[in-house]
């Protein structure tokens, strides 16, 4: 059902730095789905918590249980209201955990709830200054929010990733002078992904992470899917098209920012 993909990839060399394993769609294929992902080239996956209950402890627990499986911890802008104000010292707590190695998935979400606003400029700014505090790269979800996440990346200038990059390439200059990178992911194979085709034109080689967003955001052709990491090969043939490099080249690049960027 999941791997209905060639295994393109060489082995060890895609690193996901952006993924959902703990999300309910996996439940009755997780230990298979994460047993096979290695033979198909997956050498790293990032799994990006929403809050600091469930969703943290499955995905501390994969950490724990798959050597390649890393975590990151965070309030998801549209779990605000799930988590009520952010218990700072429970965050704190999960984030020294072994193998936690950035603050996300946080951010805004002004496109579905942009009635919480002013909750979640605070809680996102918070998760700033934790970040900071503990000197760990964030992971940002910016959906039409663009202008308050700059202004809040600006301010409090983490280390870390703007996660499935949506904005123009003025907004992609001005995280790259942050000195944050950018994570592309399925959308750069979607039709009418022109702004994201010219964003990467200009991306730095030093600055691409790629990611798949699982289960969301499946690449063309396999629309309609549930998504998985073995799909990065088929984001980065896509990237490697479009800056006229090897599809090994993009993965080797991506991989070694990602472990610069996290420390492993
Ligand atoms: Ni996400």
């Amino acid at each position: 059902m999941f791997l209905d993909i060639e295994p393109i990839a060489a082995p060890n060399t895609i690193f996901d730095s952006h993924a959902h394993y703990d999300d309910d769609i996996f439940d009755d294929v997780r230990e298979d789905l994460l047993q096979t992902l290695p033979k198909y080239g997956v050498a790293y996956v990032i799994n990006n918590a929403v809050d600091c209950k469930e969703s943290a402890q499955k995905c501390i627990g994969m950490s724990h249980d798959y050597d390649y499986c890393y975590t990151a911890i965070g309030v998801h802008p549209l779990n605000l209201e799930d988590n009520g104000p952010l218990d700072t010292a429970l965050l704190t707590e999960l984030l020294k955990t072994p193998k936690v190695v950035a603050v996300g998935e946080i951010g805004l979400d002004y496109h579905y709830t942009p009635e919480t606003k002013p909750q979640q400029l605070e809680l996102f700014e918070k998760q700033l200054i934790l970040a900071n505090e503990l000197k760990l790269p964030v992971i940002v979800h910016d959906r039409e929010a663009h202008a308050d996440t700059l202004e809040l990346l600006e301010k409090h200038r983490p280390t870390g990733v703007l996660h499935c990059f949506s904005g123009s390439v003025e907004m992609a200059r001005d995280v790259l002078n942050l000195g944050m990178y950018i994570g592309v992911g399925g959308v750069v194979t979607f039709k009418n992904a022109k702004k994201l085709v010219e964003v990467v034109k200009m991306l730095p080689d030093d600055r691409l992470l790629l990611e798949t967003d699982a289960p969301y955001l499946t690449p063309v052709p396999y629309r309609g899917k549930i998504c998985n990491s073995a799909y990065i090969s088929v984001t980065a043939a896509r990237i490697a098209e479009i800056k006229g490099y090897s599809i090994d080249k993009v993965l080797e690049l991506a991989l070694e920012n990602a472990k610069r960027l996290y420390k492993i």
